[in-house]
């Protein structure tokens, strides 16, 4: 079920203090079961679509805000974790989400058994990001030092050219 998937990554996040931004919100998962699960915790949804965004509005509990934007066109090194389910390719979802973690934060990312660790690990690293061990289901990516000079790409280039 689709509040299940999105509370188990609930003990992931909880390890990681600061803003909780979730990438790519859409219909609210998995940021808005998690912003009721961690009700004294700062979450973001972001949704590049309009439409979403205003959808999200509705249903955000109190200590969540929606921001209708692109990850690649944020402030960068902010949020203590980035989630996102769904966003896109795991290489890519890694290079929108890394950018917006400070150092010392980690991305989560909900992945399907294909997901090729080794071609994530390598985006990750361009990025300033490592692997960690994860549960099946998820990778979890530490920022390892601040957002290097280049990133955020433009839009459309992560997906069109993508670090690997
Ligand atoms: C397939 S939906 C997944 C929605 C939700 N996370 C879920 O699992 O149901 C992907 C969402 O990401 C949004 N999106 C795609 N690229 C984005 C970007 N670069 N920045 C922010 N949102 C983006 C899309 O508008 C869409 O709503």
């Amino acid at each position: 079920m689709l509040l299940d998937d999105s509370l188990r990554g609930t003990a992931l996040v909880a390890g990681l203090p600061g803003p909780l931004v979730d990438v790519g919100s859409g219909g609210g998962a998995p940021g808005i079961p998690l912003a009721h699960a961690l009700p004294g915790r700062e979450v973001v949804l972001l949704e590049a679509e309009g439409r979403k965004a205003v959808f999200l509005e509705r249903w955000a509990p109190a200590n969540a805000r929606v921001v209708c934007g692109r990850a690649e066109e944020q402030e960068t090194d902010w949020a203590g974790a980035a989630v996102a389910k769904a966003l896109a390719q795991p290489p890519t979802a890694a290079e929108w989400c890394l950018p917006l973690v400070r150092e010392g934060g980690a991305v989560v990312l909900w992945v399907g058994p294909s997901a090729d660790h080794a071609q994530v690990a390598a985006a990750a690293a361009r990025v300033a990001g490592e692997l960690e061990d994860a549960p099946t289901g998820f990778l979890v990516i530490r920022k390892t030092g601040p957002t290097p000079p280049g990133f955020p790409r433009r839009v459309g280039v992560a997906k069109k050219r993508p670090l690997a």
